[in-house]
Parts: C-alpha cells; sequence; structure tokens
C-alpha cells in the first residue's frame, strides 16, 4: 500500500515559508511582491485558474493586478499591455493565462514578458538556463513536481525516471530538470515517451520514479508498472465522475511505493511554485541575496 503524496499538505508549508520572506522583503526593502495575470477572453476555467492565482496572492501579502482583455482584442494591444507591464516597477511577476485565443501567437507573446519578469518561466532565455542548468525561473508544474520529490524524500540521484509526455510546460522541463548533475532532486537517467514511443508499457514498467502527463485519464494502470514505484500523476482530467489523473490510481496505489492523488497532488504545488518565482522576481529586483 502506497504513501500517498499530499501536495496540498507541502504547498501548505512552502505557503507560510514565502509569507515570512514577503514579510522579510516588506520590512527590509519597503518592496511588495507584484504579480500581473493577464486573462484574454472568457474561458470558463481559465477564469478560475486567474481566480486561484489573484487569491493566493492576496492571502500572502502580495500585489496582484489583473487585466482582462477581450477575446477580440488585437495582438499588438495585447503586446503594448505586455510592454506597460514590463515597465511598471510594482510589478514583478507577469502571467499571460493560455490558451490565448486563435487569432493571437502564443509565442510571439510569451517571447515579450521581460524575462526577468517571466515567472511562468516559458521564456526562452528561461528555458535555455534551465537546461544549462543555470536556472533563473522553473517553469511551475515541473517546479512543484521536483519539489514535491525532494520534500516527500524521494531519492532521484541515480534513479530510473520515466516521463510520459514531452510538452513544452510539462515533459520536456522535467526531464531536463532531473538529468542535472545536482544529487538533490536531480542527477537521475530520465527517459521521455510520447505517442512515437514503441512499446510504453516496456519503459514505464523499468521506472523508479513515473511522471505522467499525458492528458489521458486513467491512462496508466498496474500492469504497466514495477512494484515499489514512485509514481507522480500530473494529469488533470475532468470526467462526469469528476476529476481524474492520467493515472489508475486505485489499482496503481497497490504496487506503488508511493504516489500522488488527483486532485490534491501536483496541482497545488504548481500555484505556489508561481508565488515562490514571484517572490524569486521581487528579490532578484531589490537585489537581495536569492
Ligand atoms: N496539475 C497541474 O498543475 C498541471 C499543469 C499542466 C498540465 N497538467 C495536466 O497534465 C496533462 C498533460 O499536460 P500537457 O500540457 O503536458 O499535455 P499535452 O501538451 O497535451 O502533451 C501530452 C503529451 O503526452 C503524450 N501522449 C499522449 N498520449 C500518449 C500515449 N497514448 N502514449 C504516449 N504518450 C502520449 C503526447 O505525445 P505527443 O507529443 O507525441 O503528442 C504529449 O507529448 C494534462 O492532463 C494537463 O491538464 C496539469
Amino acid at each position: 500500500m502506497a504513501i500517498i503524496i499530499k501536495g496540498s499538505e507541502i504547498a501548505k508549508n512552502i505557503k507560510q515559508e514565502l509569507k515570512n520572506e514577503i514579510d522579510n522583503i516588506l520590512s527590509n526593502k519597503n518592496i511588495i511582491p507584484g504579480l500581473a495575470t493577464v486573462l484574454v477572453g472568457d474561458d470558463e476555467a481559465s477564469k478560475v485558474y486567474v481566480g486561484a492565482k489573484e487569491k493566493m496572492c492576496r492571502e500572502l501579502g502580495m500585489r496582484s493586478e489583473r487585466i482582462n482583455l477581450p477575446a477580440d482584442i488585437p495582438e499588438r494591444e495585447l503586446l503594448v499591455t505586455i510592454a506597460r507591464l514590463n515597465e511598471d516597477p510594482r510589478i514583478h511577476g507577469i502571467l499571460v493565462q493560455l490558451p490565448l485565443p486563435p487569432h493571437i501567437d502564443e509565442t510571439r507573446i510569451l517571447n515579450a514578458v521581460v524575462p526577468v519578469k517571466d515567472v511562468d518561466g516559458f521564456h526562452p532565455a528561461n528555458l535555455g538556463k534551465l537546461m544549462l542548468g543555470v536556472p533563473d525561473f522553473l517553469p511551475c508544474t515541473p517546479q512543484g513536481i521536483q519539489e514535491l520529490l525532494i520534500r516527500a524524500g524521494i531519492e532521484t540521484d541515480g534513479a530510473e525516471v520515466v516521463v510520459v509526455g514531452r510538452s513544452n510546460i510539462v515533459g520536456k522541463p522535467i526531464a531536463n530538470m532531473l538529468i542535472q548533475r545536482q544529487k538533490k532532486g536531480a542527477n537521475a537517467t530520465v527517459t521521455v515517451c510520447h505517442t512515437g514511443t514503441r512499446d510504453l508499457t516496456f519503459h514505464t514498467k523499468r521506472a523508479d520514479i513515473l511522471i505522467v502527463a499525458a492528458g489521458r485519464p486513467k491512462f496508466i494502470t498496474a500492469d504497466m508498472v514495477k512494484d515499489g514505484v514512485v509514481v507522480i500523476d500530473v494529469g488533470v482530467n475532468r470526467l462526469e465522475t469528476g476529476l481524474v489523473g492520467d493515472v489508475d490510481f486505485d489499482s496503481v496505489k497497490e504496487k506503488a511505493r508511493a504516489i500522488t492523488p488527483v486532485p490534491g497532488g501536483v496541482g497545488p504545488m504548481t500555484i505556489v511554485m508561481l508565488m515562490r518565482n514571484t517572490v524569486r522576481a521581487a528579490k532578484m529586483h531589490a537585489g537581495l541575496p536569492l
């Protein structure tokens, strides 16, 4: 029977640590870390995500500025908004909620955010630094996964890690982070699987740590893992019966040594890592040690 890695509990602890840091920045430098969230259109799920980010800013005593723009806004006007936020000294982090409407070039928008305020960690400069092992801002979900592994006491040094999924926001960055040389939360041997992988089960069965970000409900079943595996389920799939992950939790937990639940696993970590990146950006701005 597996240990359940409770992301919601771990996230709560990190939140308290951040609160202390934010209080320190305010008393030492008179700076309040500020996050701007940009929402284009009125996609319901995006509204919920942005609302949750604003709420957490408030809870932590951070400044938050929300910018709502109509779905048909021309791309150049969105670029003007980002340029304004890039210049605003009260804003340390800028988050453009994805997905953007189809007439807007997502890459062009993400590249317009100045890298020192790119708290999502999606700018090529930040992804390049991640790959080189000198990161400034790690993308939030992979950073949350790494932190979960560290805080749950899961040894990555020398481990066989298998990642299912190669997206730019989860699969590719987490694989790159885990192959870095540092022994804490990295130094693993990593295999990345995707739809071109010939025999997925061959790989998943070899994993000491299996990270699944495929966007397929209950896709990983007990016959695909070995006894004693650690499973990190990134998937968030909305079914009529509720939220489920990419892993068939009930059967896999019988074989796993440890496993994250959905909800309450990776999800709560992602948003806290966004706050951590914003605090980091404010400290960089203030010239404080990181
Ligand atoms: N908890 C959080 O905070 C959080 C954050 C981000 C995402 N998510 C969730 O995580 C999941 C993945 O998100 P994403 O943005 O990384 O997804 P994505 O962009 O849709 O990518 C899915 C990846 O999984 C691979 N894949 C899909 N079906 C597969 C199969 N049958 N066999 C092998 N590989 C397969 C795809 O391969 P190809 O590249 O070959 O198509 C792709 O690389 C989603 O459920 C999403 O909602 C959660």
